[in-house]
């Protein structure tokens, strides 16, 4: 008999991409589309895994009723982890996996489709003309070429994110406590400390994970140091930003524009169809108003090479768990 898997906060596409090669491994899943919480734990029953995303929120009491449950590995089917206790789970004896780089190009070209589009205001252009209003004011862009990026964080995505920009003719800094020296020479990037990228970029683009470290990195102090009138582009997390801060920078006219694909406070909010109903979050609504923000809800990882990737590493770890063998290597955490 095939072992069942329950897998939280799942959408269309994450049945359609995982049904078949689940199949073709013998599992089966049950595809849940609430989150994975303490309370909605208790749900599973004589499982030997569970499969989540970067809202579910995996604490020591959810961790406990999973392992109470026959729970010895989690599968996340995305690369951030700070919604996991890793002590936790290490405690508890439970494995925890996840795709660390399933394609680090989607997020790398939706961080520019997002830059592009705000730089020329693409998202007010095509209201625009489909209300037959053929009208430029208001549109005037600048030339990356010739700019200044900032690559906060020169993991996978940060530098695809600096390679595609440097086709553009622009001027590559970075920030990063761990360089890629090699890389960077190769591609005649300058590493610099935070502070003077953030005072020196016309552009800042943000692919770090959000840590201790790193949560509000770009709080008011930070972006008093923005160069006036840059531009913030953020698919990381929500959390690296201060939303207040932001919201106030943005309303002193200080910066350019802001593109984020992510939010500090997007749990419950992205990835739901909440249209005609009053959105409750305040600065959410705040952020929506500006015609310098362009916001989505957590797309840079949605293509369909992604989700294929995504979908092959998932499984291949649950069927090697279900069979007592190590995970891939670099996918355990
Ligand atoms: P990666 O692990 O390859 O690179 C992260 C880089 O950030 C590393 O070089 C690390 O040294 C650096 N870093 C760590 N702390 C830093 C700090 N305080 N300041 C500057 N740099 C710092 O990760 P990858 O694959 O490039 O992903 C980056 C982030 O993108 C992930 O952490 C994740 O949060 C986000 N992401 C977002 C997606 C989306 O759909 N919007 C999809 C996938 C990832």
């Amino acid at each position: 008999m095939g072992t069942t898997i329950d897998f939280f906060d799942t959408k269309s596409y994450d049945r359609d991409s995982f049904a078949r090669v689940l199949a073709a491994v013998g599992l089966t899943a049950r595809f849940h589309e609430f989150r994975l919480t303490s309370e909605t734990a208790t749900i599973v029953h004589d499982a030997p895994a569970v499969c989540v995303f970067v809202n579910d929120r995996l604490d020591r009491a959810c961790f406990e009723t999973l392992r109470a449950a026959g729970v010895r590995h989690v599968a996340l089917r995305c690369a951030g982890f700070n919604n996991v206790d890793l002590e936790a789970a290490r405690t508890l004896g439970i494995a925890v996996t996840r795709v660390p780089a399933y394609s680090p190009h989607a997020v790398a070209e939706h961080t520019v489709a997002l830059l592009l589009a705000l730089n020329r205001r693409i998202h007010r252009a095509y209201n625009r003309v489909r209300d037959h209003n053929f009208s430029l004011h208001g549109l005037v862009g600048l030339d990356l070429y010739g700019r200044t990026v900032g690559v906060i964080g020169t993991g996978k995505i940060g530098r695809l994110v600096a390679q595609i920009l440097l086709g553009f003719g622009m001027r590559v800094i970075a920030h990063d406590p761990y360089p890629a020296t090699e890389w960077a020479r190769a591609c005649g990037v300058a590493y610099l400390p935070l502070d003077e990228v953030l005072a020196a970029s016309d552009v800042l683009t943000l692919h770090l994970p959000l840590n201790p470290q790193s949560h509000h990195l770009l709080d008011e102090r930070a972006l008093a140091l923005v160069k006036p009138g840059a531009t913030i582009v953020n698919t990381s997390r929500g959390k690296l930003v201060d939303t207040t801060a932001l919201i106030a920078a943005l309303k002193a006219r200080r910066l350019g524009g802001v593109a984020l694909d992510v939010y500090e406070e997007e749990e419950g909010v992205f990835f739901e169809d909440l249209s005609g109903e009053p959105l409750a979050d305040d600065e959410l609504s705040r952020l929506l108003t500006f015609p310098n923000v362009i916001v989505t809800a957590h797309q840079a990882f949605l293509s369909g090479d992604a989700l294929a990737e995504i979908a092959r590493v998932t499984t291949e770890n649950l069927a090697r768990g279900r069979r007592g063998e190590s995970f891939l290597e670099g996918t355990v955490l």
